[in-house]
């Protein structure tokens, strides 16, 4: 049994529109990302859809996800890894998903962003 199979597909793509509207309107970090905030939101979908035991939307496309390579574009310190943080939590915390899940996907992102500090 994985995460992916209890919860529903959409309240995963709705928490993730949410977290990019929060990261859009944050100035902390916002100046980091393409402006197009749709292309972004789509991959990261199919990247968490991987994440928690879905299909494996984002390798079938781009390949390894390779993420902290991906991100060295960007120069993350601990402030940007926090901003992002702070919005995924909240994004998380006012999802319609499952408590469980929440804890699980928060807990382990904040994994995934230290592993993306680089500066
Ligand atoms: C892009 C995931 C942390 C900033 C992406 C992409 C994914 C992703 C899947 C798309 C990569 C691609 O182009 O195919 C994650 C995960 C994170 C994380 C799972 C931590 C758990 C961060 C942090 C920052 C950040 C801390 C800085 C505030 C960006 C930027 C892009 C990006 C600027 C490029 C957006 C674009 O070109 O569309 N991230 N990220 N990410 N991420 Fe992250």
């Amino acid at each position: 049994m994985t995460p992916y199979e209890v919860i529903n597909p959409q309240d995963l793509y709705d928490m993730i529109d949410h977290f990019y509207y929060l990261v859009e309107k944050d100035n902390r970090i916002n100046h980091l990302f393409p402006g197009d905030f749709a292309e972004t939101s789509r991959k990261q979908k199919q990247f968490l859809t991987q994440f928690l035991g879905g299909p494996s939307l984002y390798t079938e496309e781009h390949g390894h996800p390779m993420l902290r390579q991906r991100h060295l574009p960007f120069r993350i310190t601990d402030k940007e890894r926090d901003a992002w943080l702070e919005n995924m939590r909240e994004a998380i915390t006012s999802s319609q998903l499952n408590e469980d899940v929440q804890e699980y996907l928060y807990e382990r992102l904040k994994l995934t962003a230290n592993h993306m500090v680089n500066a």
